[in-house]
């Protein structure tokens, strides 16, 4: 084989590949000054850390805004006989003194007012220890026994002459 031909024939090879991989040179900077362009701001991790708390976050949140305690305590006499006494009382049910049956009443509330509320939150035979519900406060009680007097005709404005002023009935306020 001619020597000057192969020469050339080389020469032309490397010039065409040297030109290629510059070329692939620039597009690769291009490529990646794009690349930097498009990431402007820099992502610090947080990015990615808010995406996995979006991901691994529970089906369902419960919300705790109205806290129910203190809604329990702000429940008036009346709702608190409407929520739990009047089930008993409103019908005289297991032989409970019925709301407006001031003759039923009369002898129970003789025994004082904090006696009364005494043995609701206790319980006295049929009737259970706080109506049955355990969430309600002792000042619940004493205002929805107020409410039941009242509704029979009974006004408890002060405490029984035989019953001292306790702190029960003026925290209830
Ligand atoms: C499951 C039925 C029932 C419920 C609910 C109920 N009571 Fe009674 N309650 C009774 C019965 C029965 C009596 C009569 C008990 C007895 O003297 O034998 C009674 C009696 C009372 C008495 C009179 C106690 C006494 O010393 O004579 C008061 C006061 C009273 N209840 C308050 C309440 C209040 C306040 C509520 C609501 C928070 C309530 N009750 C809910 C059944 C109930």
């Amino acid at each position: 084989m001619n020597p000057q031909v192969d020469n050339s024939v080389v020469t032309t090879t490397v010039t065409l590949i040297s030109a290629l991989v510059l070329l692939a040179a620039v597009l690769f900077m291009g490529a990646s000054l794009i690349g930097v362009i498009d990431n402007v701001p820099p992502d610090d991790g947080s990015r990615k850390q808010a995406a996995i708390l979006e991901r691994i976050k529970p089906v369902s949140q419960v919300s705790f805004e109205t806290p129910k305690p203190a809604a329990v305590v702000k429940l008036s006499g009346k709702e608190v006989y409407n929520k739990v006494c009047a089930a008993c009382h409103a019908a005289g049910t297991l032989g409970a003194p019925k709301t407006g049956d001031k003759a039923a009443w009369e002898p129970r509330f003789a025994q004082g007012i904090d006696t009364l509320v005494n043995h609701a939150v206790n319980g006295i035979r049929a009737m259970p220890a706080k109506g049955g519900d355990p969430s309600l406060t002792e000042a619940n009680l004493h205002d929805s026994i107020v409410y039941m007097l009242g509704e029979s005709g009974i006004k408890v404005e002060t405490a029984p002459a035989e019953a001292p002023p306790a702190p029960a009935p003026a925290e209830a306020k």
